[in-house]
């Protein structure tokens, strides 16, 4: 089974929407030399609208980084789908491990972490909302630095996988995109070796086929992610099981990303 390659690139809580709009004109530059590889911006809520402007009719496409499951209503600050289809976003991340509160190099106070508090339920929730709205959800799992020594890995992935798709048809399950994303390896420029990484990869895609079924798991799109660079992409990229790549930090650089795109 081909699947078109996958590069997300998550500014996270970076770049105003000057900043956003240069970085967004070099990397479609990058991505227009490399017309197979599905490339995605994910900025934050406040530069959808004018980065998505700028994408409007070219091939790059728009991701938010979260969502909220209700319609609307009174839940301040939240941001529903049909806002993030307004704004032009196709595509969503949904389940990273810091809107979950579970950060690889924790920069923040431990008493703040309860404010960052996706569960598996909420994760479930809102990959529903996306799948209602036709958003595509990049959906975040991984086990933290603790639950690997304690060799959890794949039951950790397990039951954030079986939770997330638990409410949904097998054919949904094809076009969601999984990310893999080991907490201990996010932001801290400790790459999980590219075999490991293969290998849970191809793990995940077994789990979605027992969840969902074969044929609609072997269409899904397995990304790695955490520590991501252009001189270790390669060597992920190799790796059979590995359709892409959700990028933080070296996103943020257009070289680094551009290169990024350019070994998919
Ligand atoms: P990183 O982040 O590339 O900075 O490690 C990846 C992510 O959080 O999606």
């Amino acid at each position: 089974m081909s699947r078109t390659k996958l590069v997300a690139a998550n500014w996270k809580m970076n770049l105003t929407v000057p900043e956003g709009l240069a970085l967004a004109e070099s990397v479609t530059k990058a991505a227009a030399s490399r017309p197979e590889v599905e490339v995605v911006l994910c900025p934050s809520f406040t530069s959808l609208r004018a980065i998505g402007e700028h994408l409007k009719g070219g091939k790059v496409r728009l991701g938010a980084q979260d969502v909220f499951w209700m319609d609307k209503g009174a839940y301040t600050g939240k941001i529903s789908a049909q806002m993030l289809l307004d704004a032009g976003c196709k595509y969503c991340i949904v389940g990273h491990s810091e809107t979950r509160g579970r950060f690889g190099k924790s920069e923040i106070d431990s008493n703040l972490l309860g404010f960052f508090s996706d569960t598996n339920e909420t994760v479930g929730l809102k990959l529903q909302t996306l799948m209602f709205a036709n958003l595509l959800p990049i959906l975040c799992v991984g086990e933290s630095a603790d639950e690997r020594k304690q060799g959890q890995t794949d039951s950790v992935i397990s039951e954030q996988l079986r939770a997330a798709v638990t409410n949904l048809a097998p054919e949904e399950c094809s076009t969601i995109a999984i990310a893999y994303e080991p907490v201990w390896a996010i932001g801290t420029g400790d790459v999980c070796d590219a075999q490991e990484a293969g290998r849970v990869c191809a793990f995940i895609r077994l789990r979605l086929g027992e969840y969902a079924d074969l044929d609609c798991a072997s269409q899904a799109r397995i990304l790695y992610g955490g520590s991501v660079k252009a001189d270790n992409c390669a060597a992920l990229f190799a790796q059979s099981e590995i359709d892409g790549a959700l990028v933080g930090g070296a996103s943020l650089n257009a070289e680094e990303f551009s290169r990024i795109i350019f070994a998919a």
